[in-house]
């Protein structure tokens, strides 16, 4: 039986760019898909701007929850999900990622009895103190069809004991986006925009509790970024959450140092294209630096994407900060690495969904 209503759920940030083309990609096929957007993130920045730059429609439904603790963000999704399922009745709710928008939906759907299908399953960092990790597990044992963007998912997956037949390897759709949107980016010229010049600069990322809720840490972390700025000019978007945690601390950001406000999807795809390295704490950008062949410093202890260490361009430096600037040294010496693409990071995740989705989901459910 193919779906007759789909409802594919966007929250936070890096939801976004996954879930745009698997929307477009069902919607192309005449399916019925409506849009709903929890609204974890709300800035204009943080959310509007990438619906225009990835030409995403208005959502259909608008839950507007807003920040809060964990407990009270996921309770506030899961109220205003359940009453959108009563009103829509969809029959297949499609997450991504592992934001609390992601677990929140699945758990509503599959209370409901409605079939859940989770975009980038089976990632795991082994670090159960990720509130994403916790999100990432919980979401897949919801999950009826487990839609996974490289192999190391479904070796994840199948060792936890997910039946075999509900598990898909589609490929990375945030690189459908990546492809899809990539001569656009390059066109804004956006270094040039901000005086810098291509492939001799950096950008830096940081927003996981990890590295900025513990001043000391990001206090290190910003000093590090300092000495970095010394060989090379250093963007950093800073988000909400990390530009709070710096005025609380009252922590000092080098001069070299260039901040700005978090950029729109294009904008920032433009930056990353052309930077000489990138230095993050994000799990997307790992992968978005590994399509595009530009070297990654990942500052956590651990990556959900080891293929982008093992294949990418990633190197999991860890979350000590004096690790940092030897590691930049090595990279503008010429050590860094530019790797290669995953298999099925090719930009056609999402028509593979679309394929699976339109193939008859109960049908594949059933075996
Ligand atoms: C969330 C995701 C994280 C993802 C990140 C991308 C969870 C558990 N975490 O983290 O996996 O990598 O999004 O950005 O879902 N804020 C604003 N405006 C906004 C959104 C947030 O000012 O539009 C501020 C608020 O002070 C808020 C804080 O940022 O309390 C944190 O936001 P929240 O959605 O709780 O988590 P993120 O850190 O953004």
């Amino acid at each position: 039986m193919i779906p007759q209503r789909i409802a594919c759920i966007v929250g936070a940030r890096p939801n976004f760019m996954k879930v745009a083309p698997v929307y477009q990609a069902l919607a192309q096929r005449g399916l019925d898909v409506r849009l709903v957007h929890t609204g974890q993130h709300y800035d204009e920045k943080m959310s509007a701007v990438f619906f225009d730059d990835l030409g995403m429609p208005r959502p259909d439904s608008f839950l507007g929850v807003g920040s809060g603790s964990h407990a009270e963000q996921t309770a506030r999704v899961m109220t205003g999900f359940d009453a959108d399922c009563v009103q829509h009745q969809p029959d297949l709710v499609l997450v991504a990622g592992d934001v609390n928008s992601t677990i929140a939906c699945a758990l509503v759907a599959a209370k409901r009895g409605i079939a859940v299908g989770h975009i980038e399953a089976g990632l795991r960092s082994r670090d159960w103190s990720m509130p994403e990790e916790i999100n990432r597990i919980l979401t897949d044992q919801c999950s009826d069809l487990l839609l996974t963007p490289s192999p190391d998912g479904d070796e994840n997956l199948l060792a936890e004991g997910v039946p075999a037949w509900r598990i898909r390897c589609v490929g990375n759709c945030m690189i459908d986006s990546l492809r899809a949107h990539l001569p656009a980016a390059l066109a804004l010229a956006t270094p040039q925009g901000m005086g810098l010049v291509p492939k001799d600069y950096a950008v830096a990322t940081l927003h996981r509790p990890s590295n900025v809720d513990d001043p000391s840490q990001l206090a290190a972390l910003l000093t590090a970024l300092g000495q970095v700025s010394m060989k090379l000019p250093v963007v950093f978007p800073i988000h909400p959450r990390t530009r709070a945690r710096i005025e609380q601390a009252g922590l000092h950001v080098a001069p070299g140092i260039q901040l700005c406000e978090p950029l729109g999807y294009l904008q920032f795809l433009g930056l990353m294209a052309q930077a000489r390295l990138v230095l993050t704490d994000s799990g997307g950008i790992q992968e978005e630096t590994t399509a595009l062949a530009v070297p990654c410093l990942t500052l956590r202890a651990n990556t959900e994407r080891p293929i982008t260490v093992t294949q990418g361009s990633n190197i999991l430096l860890g979350a000590d900060p004096d690790a940092i600037e030897p590691a930049v040294v090595s990279i503008l010496q010429g050590h860094g690495t530019s790797g290669r693409v995953p298999d099925l990071w090719d930009g056609h995740a999402a028509q593979r969904i679309a394929d699976i989705v339109c193939a008859g989901f109960r049908t594949l459910l059933e075996g």
